[in-house]
């Protein structure tokens, strides 16, 4: 394994004012996000979106890695080119979505594990020629009942996958995702993933994985969508730094955020705030899927003609987000672009 190489990889998907764009949504998942703007989920219209995404000039400046699914790692675009290439050209680092999804968990009822350790050493090799150099793998854990069998199953199947990423020459971006659908307060996030993190970092040493060529992807400590009581952004700017503090090691370059069902505005402001407030020792940045593409996809609906509105759309996202990456978002600066 060469270290310096996968902490060269982490350190330019994190740069200063640069994050992750997540455009790894599954076929299933992307149908939900095109049902929404009324255009059909065919093989055509994905590679078009995902085309106008990745030939944003924008994405020069502020994004430094992105996270496909597997189609799209081998989809090529309209004229040709591998929409692979299109990244590379931009700066950002291709990389790979190499989970197969949540599954129940035997033995607890209503939680999940996720799958797809079989054949994964073969499919990094092919998806190392295929040009990633970054991987991702992405456990869920519902807050208002988090278990130990839960919690340990996914910490183990994240430190068997980052191992295996890396005896590949490929970065893996550690997922693990407490949901913001329910109705638990803010502090009951910060409980559970304080736990999971721990948990993840002792699996993760117990596997051999290299830290300084990892990136950790979690969650912002949150109120639940459905708790009567919002935190504010300081409130989770401060709860967020507290838990990553108490469980992340400096050894880790980087660590780029979930946007996980927050408004675009919300998971910009609480990334700012973090940056703007606090000493940290890692990058803190984004890995955005919802909050970047949302305001293409509405802009886009599907038609050429709105090539230019949409790309305009996600630059401004992308550089909204570059700033927060360094404390120097403002809302105004939203204002002015409406
Ligand atoms: P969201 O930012 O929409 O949560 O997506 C990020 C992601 O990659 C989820 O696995």
């Amino acid at each position: 394994m060469d270290v310096a190489e996968l902490n060269r990889i982490a350190t330019a998907m994190v740069a200063k004012g640069k994050g992750i764009l997540a455009a790894d949504e599954s076929s299933g998942t992307i149908k939900k996000r095109f049902d929404a703007i009324n255009v059909e989920n065919i093989e055509p219209n994905r590679r078009d979106y995902r085309e106008l995404l990745f030939r944003t000039p924008a994405m020069k400046d502020h994004i430094g890695g992105v996270i496909l699914f597997d189609e799209t790692i081998r989809q090529k675009a309209k004229d040709g080119t591998p929409l692979v290439d299109i990244i590379k050209a931009s700066g950002a680092v291709p990389g790979i979505k190499v989970d197969s999804g949540a599954k129940p968990l035997a033995g607890s009822p209503n939680e999940t594990v996720t799958e797809g350790l079989d054949g994964l050493r073969e499919r990094f090799v092919e998806y190392h020629k295929l040009g990633a150099r970054f991987a991702k793998w992405r456990a869920t854990y519902d807050p208002t009942r988090t278990s130990y069998n839960c919690n340990n199953a996914n910490a183990h199947a994240l430190a068997r996958y980052a191992a295996l990423a890396q005896e590949n020459g490929i970065v893996p971006i550690v997922e693990p995702e407490v949901l913001m659908d329910f109705d638990n307060d803010v502090d009951t996030c910060a409980m559970v993933t304080e736990w999971v993190l721990k948990e993840v970092y002792q699996q993760l040493y117990y596997a051999n994985v290299a830290l300084e060529g990892t990136i950790l992807k979690p969650n912002m400590i949150v109120s639940g969508k459905k708790c009567a009581r919002q935190a504010g952004i300081d409130e989770v700017a401060e709860k967020t730094v507290k838990v990553l503090k108490r469980c992340v090691p400096t050894a880790v370059p980087g660590i780029a955020f979930l946007s996980g069902g927050q408004s675009d505005e919300d998971a910009t402001a609480h990334l700012n705030a973090m940056n703007a407030k606090f000493d940290l020792p890692w990058k803190l940045t984004f890995s955005y899927g919802r909050a970047l593409q949302a305001a293409p996809q509405k802009a886009w609906g599907g038609k050429a003609e709105n090539t230019a509105a949409a790309q305009a759309a996600f630059a401004h996202r992308a550089r909204m987000n570059g700033l927060a990456a360094t404390g120097q978002w403002k809302p105004e600066l939203e204002k002015k672009a409406a």
